[in-house]
């Protein structure tokens, strides 16, 4: 199985890298502080560290790392940030823009450079949230910019007829995402945090390996059971 990830230095990036490392994948990474897998699986595990917000150098980044790719059986789309949780009129759009750049705008140039170097791909999994639907006070960047790529995967699914998309919402996952939800952000101020912070510790949120390995179980059931383009939140399925 060939694999692109962004975002598998840390977190559900790496907990999927590491499952499918179990699963005997070519994994193709990309973050900023490289994949700490890489010395252990030299031989199966290409590492690129790449600031995705970067997008003028995003291209040449991906000629580099999938110059020996010939296809792809899965692209996630996982590289993302949370920015802070505050009131959105209290937001400045310089870090608005940021959020949209990573969660939103590198994506469209990954599917952009697939396409165009007509990488046959059978799977995309752009990695979303509840938060693309819920709009809970203080979620505001987030939240946009979930919601824009959740319709980003609905627009590129018509002009991707060889492959399966979906915006996948994987539920909670124990990341260092949750140290700062859980450990920062005020309940009293912002009350959506305090189901994670409940959730932490509990088989609610699991680890991102087993969030790893769960996604991979229901590779198949995304890809038959679900139109391309659709947003499926992994507590719906
Ligand atoms: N944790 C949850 O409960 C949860 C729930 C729903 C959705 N998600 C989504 O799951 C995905 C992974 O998040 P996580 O919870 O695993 O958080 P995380 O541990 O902070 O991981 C984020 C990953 O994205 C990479 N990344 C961030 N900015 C980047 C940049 N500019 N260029 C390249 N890579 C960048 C990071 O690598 P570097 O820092 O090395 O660049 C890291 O590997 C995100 O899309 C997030 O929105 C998480």
């Amino acid at each position: 199985m060939n694999v692109f990830i962004t975002g598998n230095s840390s977190g559900l990036g790496l907990g999927l890298t590491e499952a499918l490392m179990e699963r005997d994948a070519i994994v193709w990474g990309m973050s900023r502080s490289g994949c700490p897998l890489k010395s252990k699986h030299d031989d199966v595990l290409r590492d690129r560290r790449q600031d995705i917000a970067n997008l003028n150098t995003l291209e040449e980044g991906l000629d580099r790392l999938l110059s020996d790719c010939l296809r792809l059986d899965l692209v996630v789309l996982n590289a993302g940030i949370l920015g802070r949780i505050q009131e959105i009129s209290n937001t400045d759009v310089h870090d608005l823009e940021h959020i949209m750049r990573i969660n939103v705008w590198a994506n469209k140039i990954i599917l952009d450079w697939l396409i165009e170097r007509q990488v046959p791909v059978e799977q995309v999994i752009a990695i979303s949230s509840g938060a693309a639907v819920n709009m809970n006070y203080g979620w505001g960047g987030y939240s946009l910019s979930k919601a824009a790529l959740n319709n980003l995967i609905r627009l590129y699914a018509p002009e991707m007829p060889g492959s399966h998309l979906c915006a996948f919402a994987p539920g909670l996952v124990d990341t260092g995402m949750q140290d700062y939800l859980c450990g920062e952000v005020d309940s009293e101020e912002f009350p959506s945090v305090q189901k994670l912070k409940d959730a932490r510790g509990t088989e609610d949120m699991p680890s991102p390996r087993e969030a790893g390995d769960q996604i991979l179980d229901l590779l198949a059931t995304l890809r038959d059971d679900y139109e391309s383009g659709d947003f499926v939140d992994i507590r719906s399925m």
